[in-house]
């Protein structure tokens, strides 16, 4: 997808002009829908994130327009607006595809098979971290840790989580997301497009039948050590690899020996390697 310099956010080293605005119809319809934001907060620069997500909405990025916009309407600079934005890894300096997945490469995710999942996109998508495929349907990108730990490796699309993903399950999930067929994330809510959650994100209500009931919640996993708390027997083991437990099906307790993903297989690691063998570890000062 062919990006300008300035969406690009690289200097030529000219002074660049100022940020074109709306036009009319649009311009007019983001005002309303800014008014109604900025009427919820007791000083009005408090509603810079949420108008971030608002312009992002409308463009699927946040551009110079969306922060020229933004600046107007809340009586900042272009600079503290741009601030901001430029922080905040949620908006998009470039344009995007209507899927962004992010696939969780922080520690724990990395070492349960999230580096290989994102090296299995990247070769299958044919695109880098935060490129858009041609079809402009998926942006592949590195994601921080989204607390999603126990349900690692996690990818997330648009911000809905895809819970104890593999190599194959994640390629399956960008196929069917490319090909238009319905995907439905491990929690929460029926997945939309970008700019749709964006509209969300910004504070107006999810609309689509039965979303809000589908909001998800802490899942059985993340569970364990409060039903410990209380002397409830825990659920052994919660791992659904996508397409491998239906959706509706109550959570399973494998028995001993039973492996239920990838990441459940012996591993290989140097005390299983004949030609690096393990050490005795040694303690500081012995
Ligand atoms: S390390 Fe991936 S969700 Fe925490």
């Amino acid at each position: 997808m062919t990006t300008s310099s300035s969406e690009r956010g690289v200097g030529l080293g000219m002074p660049e002009l100022p940020a074109p605005d709306y036009p009319d119809d649009v311009r007019t319809k983001l005002e309303a829908d800014a008014r109604e934001i900025i009427a919820r907060y007791p000083d009005s620069r408090s509603a810079l994130l949420p108008l971030l997500h608002l312009v992002q909405s409308e463009e699927g990025h946040v551009t110079r327009t969306g922060m020229r916009f933004c600046a107007e309407v809340l009586g900042l600079t272009t600079a503290e607006v741009t601030a901001v934005a430029t922080f905040y890894t949620m908006y998009r300096r470039r344009p995007s595809g209507d899927y962004q997945v992010g696939v969780c490469t922080n520690t724990l995710c990395a070492v349960m098979g999230g580096d290989a999942i994102f090296e299995e996109l990247q070769e299958h998508l044919g695109v880098g971290n935060g490129e858009t495929t041609d079809d402009g349907k998926v942006t592949l990108e590195h994601i921080e840790c989204n607390a999603a730990c126990d349900y690692a490796p996690v990818v997330m699309v648009n911000w809905e989580f895809f819970d104890n993903q593999t190599p194959a399950s994640a390629r399956r999930l960008v196929d069917d997301l490319r090909a238009g067929r319905p995907v439905s994330p491990t929690r929460g809510a029926p997945l939309c497009t970008f700019k749709e959650t964006a509209r969300i994100l910004a504070g107006f209500p999810d609309e689509r039948e039965g979303a809000v009931e589908a909001g998800g919640s802490a899942g059985p996993a993340s569970l364990v050590g409060l039903k410990l708390a209380k002397g409830e027997t825990p659920t052994a083991r919660v791992v659904h690899p996508r397409g491998a437990v239906p959706q509706d099906e109550p959570p399973h307790d494998p028995s001993p020996g039973e492996h239920l993903s990838s990441h459940d297989a012996p591993q290989d690691t140097s005390a299983s390697d004949p030609s690096h063998p393990a050490g005795p570890t040694a303690e500081e000062g012995e």
